[in-house]
């Protein structure tokens, strides 16, 4: 007994050592932390038509039926072997909404998924699942990401590998990878536990989660701190925290670099919107005149104009020389929103915001700047869009 021990010892050094060094060249090599479905929050997934069956929660059977025959299933072998069809581009049949939705959810239990402005702003809830937030059913003025665009423009980057028989979903989302987002928990690469996966790294890169971990450990500005050294994280509700954990952080160490996820390709030139009938304009977010699109002051271009009249409110100061670059997050909402273009319903603290009409943005800019009379009667304009958007010059 004692011999085979001893005998063992050297062996499990030898495997420790090779596992540690395979490790090391692994990471030599790719750099990016490859995530695990172990990992993902999908290991809760318990579908109610099959929980009887002695399946554990997590298994791959909850989405995918290996052999068609599962009782309660309707013996369809649907594309990707899914329990239900894909329906890849619908707005209101997708196959993420058999779970993601309220009433006639097959997930035991239901879930429950806010917004933006509720998780990470501290805000009062609007939709309460995923379903919701993308048939916001109050129109006009309310809006939704279009899945149907989000797919067709994936598509149309051939590089990117996606099909028309792709989830939609699945641009910002891997179902397979997926982590719980919220609370925000900062895991042990630094970075944040993480929901989204960059739309250009469907292929090869197809296990890297978008803000898992900083450029120190990628090389690529996954953190919003890693792509701007200007980032001031907005207040939380009750103005003592901040976005979007709710503590002190506020240089975007702690908060995904959606820049990165939402331009290249999709937002940095034009894009057809079905909800707005037209293609949305380009977004330049750098201070390169190159750029597709009006340099923004909220992005990373100093447009000079002053700020000497105090018209930025807290945690943002009034020093000119600090030139602030924001999220589009600490605007927009990802999925859907009661107000037009995704426009957050709780920003810098301010809950409840709510655009009525097309335009009328003085109660949503005003959560992060006074708007005062410049001599014109600038505070009693009804309809900022005249001269206020990303691509005036005044924004
Ligand atoms: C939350 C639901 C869900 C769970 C759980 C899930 N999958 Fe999937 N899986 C999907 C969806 C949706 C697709 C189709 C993706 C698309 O539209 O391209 C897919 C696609 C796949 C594919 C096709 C190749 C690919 O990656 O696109 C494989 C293989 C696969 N899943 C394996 C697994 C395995 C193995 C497990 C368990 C470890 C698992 N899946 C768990 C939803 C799920
Ligand atoms: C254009 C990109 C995009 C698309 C398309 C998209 N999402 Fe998201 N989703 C995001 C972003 C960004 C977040 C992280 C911010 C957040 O949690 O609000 C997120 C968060 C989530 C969350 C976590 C919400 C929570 O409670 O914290 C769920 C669940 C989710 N998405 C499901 C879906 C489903 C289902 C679909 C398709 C019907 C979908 N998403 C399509 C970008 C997208
Ligand atoms: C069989 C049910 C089921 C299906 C189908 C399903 N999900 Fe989920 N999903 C879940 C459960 C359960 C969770 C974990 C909820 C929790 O932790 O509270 C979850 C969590 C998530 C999260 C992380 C949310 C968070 O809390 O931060 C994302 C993102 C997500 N799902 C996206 C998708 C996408 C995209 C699809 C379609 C490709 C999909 N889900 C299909 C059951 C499902
Ligand atoms: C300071 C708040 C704010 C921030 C930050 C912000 N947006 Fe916007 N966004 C708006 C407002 C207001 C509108 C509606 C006016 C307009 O069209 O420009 C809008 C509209 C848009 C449109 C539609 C443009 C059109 O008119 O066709 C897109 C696309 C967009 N935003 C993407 C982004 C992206 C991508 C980012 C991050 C790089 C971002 N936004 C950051 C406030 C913001
Ligand atoms: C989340 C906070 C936030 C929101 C919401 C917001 N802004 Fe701003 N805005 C800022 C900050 C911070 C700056 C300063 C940027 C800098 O330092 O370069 C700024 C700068 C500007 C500037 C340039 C002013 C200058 O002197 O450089 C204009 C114009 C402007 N915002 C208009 C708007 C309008 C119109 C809205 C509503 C549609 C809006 N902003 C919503 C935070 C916000
Ligand atoms: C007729 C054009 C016009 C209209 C309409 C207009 N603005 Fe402005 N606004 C401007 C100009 C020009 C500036 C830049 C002034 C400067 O700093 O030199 C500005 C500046 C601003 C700023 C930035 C202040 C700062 O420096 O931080 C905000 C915020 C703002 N406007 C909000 C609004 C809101 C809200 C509305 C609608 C209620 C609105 N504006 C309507 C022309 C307009």
């Amino acid at each position: 007994m004692e011999g085979k021990k001893i005998s063992l010892f050297p062996v499990i050094i030898l495997l420790t050592t090779l596992l540690v060094v395979s490790v090391f060249f692994y990471k030599l090599a790719f750099g990016w932390y490859p995530a695990k479905y172990t990992e993902s929050a999908h290991v809760g997934v318990n579908r109610s038509t099959i929980s009887s069956l002695g399946y554990a929660v997590g298994n791959c059977v909850h989405c995918h039926e290996q052999h068609a025959s599962i009782e309660g299933s309707s013996h369809t072998p649907y594309d990707f072997s899914l329990f239900a069809p894909n329906n890849p581009d619908s707005q209101t049949a997708n196959f993420c909404f058999q779970c993601h939705k309220g009433a006639g959810s097959v997930q035991v239990g239901g879930i429950t998924n806010y917004t933006f402005s509720k998780n990470f702003g501290g805000g009062t809830a609007t939709f309460t699942t995923i379903y919701d937030a993308f048939n916001p059913g109050i129109e006009p003025p309310a809006s939704s990401h279009n899945l149907a665009d989000v797919l067709n423009r994936a598509v149309s980057k051939a590089a990117w590998l996606y099909t028309a028989n792709d989830n939609a979903c699945i641009v910002c989302h891997n179902p397979h990878t997926a982590q719980r987002n919220y609370p925000v928990t900062v895991n042990a690469m630094g970075g944040v536990n993480t929901a989204v996966r960059k739309p250009g790294q469907h292929d090869d890169a197809d296990y890297n989660l978008w803000g898992d971990e900083p450029k120190a450990t990628s090389g690529w500005n996954e953190m919003m701190s890693d792509w701007t050294a200007n980032y001031q994280a907005p207040y939380r509700v009750g103005k003592t925290t901040y976005e979007p954990a709710g503590d002190q952080t506020t240089n975007g160490s702690n908060l995904p670099c959606f820049v990165q996820t939402c331009r290249p390709w999709c937002h940095r030139t034009t894009v057809y919107s079905t909800e707005r009938g037209a293609n949305l304009e380009p977004i330049n977010w750098t201070n390169l005149t190159s750029e597709p699109g009006t340099r923004s002051a909220h992005g990373k271009f100093a447009n000079g104009l002053s700020k000497t009249g105090g018209w930025t409110i807290a945690p943002y100061t009034d020093d000119d020389t600090r030139n602030y670059v924001l999220s589009c997050t600490d605007c927009h909402e990802p999925h859907g929103s009661t107000n037009e273009w995704l426009l957050r319903t709780c920003v810098n603290g301010k809950d409840n915001i709510s655009i009525t009409e097309d335009g009328r943005w003085y109660e949503f800019c005003t959560a992060c700047h006074y708007v005062k009379d410049f001599g014109s009667n600038h505070e009693t304009y009804v309809d900022c869009s005249g001269c206020h958007g990303h691509n005036t010059p005044y924004f």
